[in-house]
């Protein structure tokens, strides 16, 4: 099964059976009681609520892949900025959505993306926290990444932005990752006015 899936990852249909699979997948998590690592569609609709919530309109994310949070968030936002490393991946994207100027397409590191995407925004965003911080292609990653990230979104100007972190709660502490309780610690001492919380697996830092 494993074998069959890398395969069709490198068809052009990947994201159409990845597209098809969500319902499934939602449901099957619902009925297990909705554990940490939720499914996509779960993450879509976390993230369209907190975006109507606050009525934010511009979305940041980091890790494009296949496009899937863009293609369902779309709608949502007036402004989309997607930061991808690998090369193919952001070329795909790029051509996926070429037909949509609202969304933009960024190759490079999220590290040192993010501060560039920072400078340009002056109303509050939402940010898709989504680069394999934790474990990525089975290898487990530096999170100091994610930290100097936070830093720069938590320091900046304008206030009101939500930050939303995939794939911290399930590896908390393992093999070098962050650990959810020390990074919320670490949130509130640093940025006095935030409130960091766990929702459907994700961590969720906000205003208030
Ligand atoms: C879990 S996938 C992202 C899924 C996507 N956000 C979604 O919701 O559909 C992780 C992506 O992060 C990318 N990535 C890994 N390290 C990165 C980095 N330092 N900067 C930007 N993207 C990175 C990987 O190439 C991969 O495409």
């Amino acid at each position: 099964m494993r074998f069959l899936r890398q395969l069709l990852r490198r068809t052009p249909f990947y994201p159409i059976y990845k597209r098809l699979g969500h319902y499934p997948d939602y449901l099957y998590w619902r009925l297990r009681g909705r554990p940490p690592r939720p499914p996509h569609l779960a993450k879509q609709r976390l993230v369209k609520h907190y975006a109507r919530q606050r009525g934010l309109r511009v979305l940041v994310e980091t890790g494009t892949y296949y496009g899937e949070m863009i293609a369902a968030t779309r709608s949502t936002f007036a402004e989309i900025f997607s930061i991808e490393f690998d090369p193919k991946l952001a070329a795909a994207a790029r051509r996926k959505f070429a037909a949509l100027p609202h969304v933009h397409v960024l190759e490079g590191s999220s590290e040192s993306l993010i501060p560039e995407v920072l400078a340009g925004i002056s109303q509050p965003a939402l940010f898709w926290l989504d680069a394999g911080y934790c474990a990525w292609n089975g290898n487990f990653a530096d999170s100091t990444r994610l930290l100097r990230e936070l830093d720069a979104i938590l320091s900046h100007p304008v206030a009101g932005h939500v930050v939303l972190i995939d794939d911290v709660v399930p590896f908390s502490g393992v093999d070098g990752t962050p650990d959810v309780k020390e990074l919320q610690r670490y949130i509130v001492q640093r940025f006095p006015g935030r409130s960091v919380q766990v929702d459907t697996g994700i961590l969720v830092i906000r205003y208030g």
